[in-house]
This record gives C-alpha cells, structure tokens and sequence, in this order.
C-alpha cells in the first residue's frame, strides 16, 4: 500500500487526479469506478483542469441511495452527472449506477455485478471512507466477500449525510451499493480522504486488524493501492 500525505485537501486532490489522469493515459477506454462524498470532490476538480479526453471511458458508481424520486439532485445518479460525467466530458450515461427503480432489486444487484464483469472489470476505483470506516455503504459488519446488494444504512452514516438534505429524517434508509467484494475486484484501488474527522478511521483502517467491524480495513488486502490524504487525515497514522 502507498499512503500519500499532501498539506491541504486541494494537493491530496490533485495528487489523486494524477494517480487517475496515469491510468486514462495508458487505456483511453479504461473502466474507472466513481465514489460520491465530499472526499473525491477536489479529485474531480483537479482532474477536470487536466481537459482530458475521457470519450472513451466509462465508469460505475460504488452505491444508491433507495427511494429517493428519479432525479432527485440528492440522489448519486444526479451527482454523479454533474460532478463527474458533464465536468469531465464524459459520454451521458457511460457511467452506470445501480438501478434502484428495478422492481425486482436482487436482480438488479446481479446484474450490476454482471454489467461490471461484461466491462471487463474495474481498472481503477476511486473511494472515500466514512466514519465508521464504511466504504460505499458497507457499513460495519458487511462481509468482506460481499458483493452488490440491498443494505440498511447505519444511523451514524444517515446523520453524517443529513448535511445534503432539509432535515435527518428525509435521508433515505436503504441503498444498493457494490459490496466489499466487489470493490476488491477492482484491479487498482485509491483512497482519498481529508480532515481531522477522518484521523482515527484512516489509522484504524490502514493500521489496524483486518475486520468486517472496519469494511475499510479490507483495503489491507488488496495487492495495489494508493491512499492520498491532506495532514489532519494522516494525523493518527
Ligand atoms: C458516503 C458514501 C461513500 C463515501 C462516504 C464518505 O455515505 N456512500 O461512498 O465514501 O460516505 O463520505 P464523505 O466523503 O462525504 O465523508
């Protein structure tokens, strides 16, 4: 594992756009995968003041939220279009996410699971952590050979993203998110993460046992990853 410290949030960043930009250079029709959050935001910011060609790309998202109406600018389909497709000239729709409107949602997270093997596979995903050491939302005690599912989301984790809805009690209760398995897949993995908030989980998850009571520990476990993080998230380690 290679752990990156840069002084701010926007150099962790752009330290991540570079980590991205390698991986489009070498395979213009790479197959990267998207994490929503505050974490990846200067990652896009930077990677999109890079102009590059990203036509050929296409992308999955980690997680949905259920139950949120179609379209709705909270939901991560709504975020991912505008953080991530339109900054980055992406192709509409060349990133898929989870179809949360399917009526039969078991079968819907197969066929995710089988979207991203009919694509060949992830070549690099880029990923976030939550403060309970949730990675999509694996929240503690998924499996770590879970793959794509229906999951509850922890109370802790419904509060930390309240901040994007009028009030705690709209934040959905259900997503579907790819699993710990799933992410392990992904033949390149980069974490980033920034503030003091983030310090504990960050030493927990790259320090401490490998455990399904921190999902981001199975980072751990994985022969290729990079984790970029400002000073107050590397502060624990
Ligand atoms: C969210 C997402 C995760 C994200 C995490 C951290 O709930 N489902 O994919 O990595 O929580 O979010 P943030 O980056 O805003 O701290």
């Amino acid at each position: 594992m290679k752990v990156l410290t840069r002084e701010s949030r926007e150099a962790a960043g752009a330290a991540g756009a570079v980590v991205v930009r390698a991986c489009v250079q070498a395979n213009p029709d790479a197959v990267l995968g998207f994490a929503t959050g505050s974490s990846p935001l200067p990652l896009y910011d930077a990677l999109a003041d890079f102009g590059l060609d990203f036509s050929g790309v296409r992308g999955f998202a980690l997680d949905e939220y259920i139950g949120l109406p179609p379209g709705d600018p909270r939901s991560y389909g709504a975020v991912i279009d505008s953080e991530v497709v339109q900054r980055l000239g992406m192709r509409p729709g060349s990133v898929l996410l989870p179809d949360v409107a399917a009526g039969d949602l078991e079968a819907a997270a197969r066929e995710y699971e089988q979207a991203i093997r009919d694509a060949g596979g992830v070549d690099l995903q880029i990923l976030g952590i939550g403060h309970n050491g949730h990675l999509a939302f694996n929240e503690p005690g998924a499996a770590l050979d879970s793959r794509t599912r229906v999951e509850q989301l922890a109370e802790r984790t419904r509060r930390a993203n309240a901040r994007f809805f009028d009030s705690p009690d709209q934040v959905p209760t259900r997503c579907m998110t790819q699993g710990i398995g799933t992410i392990l897949d992904a033949r390149q993995l980069l974490l980033v993460a920034h503030g003091a908030d983030k310090a504990d989980i960050i030493a927990r998850a790259l320090q401490g046992p490998v455990t399904p009571d921190c999902p981001a520990s199975a980072l751990q476990l994985h022969p290729r990853v990079t984790v970029i993080l400002d000073q107050a998230a590397a502060a624990g380690l």
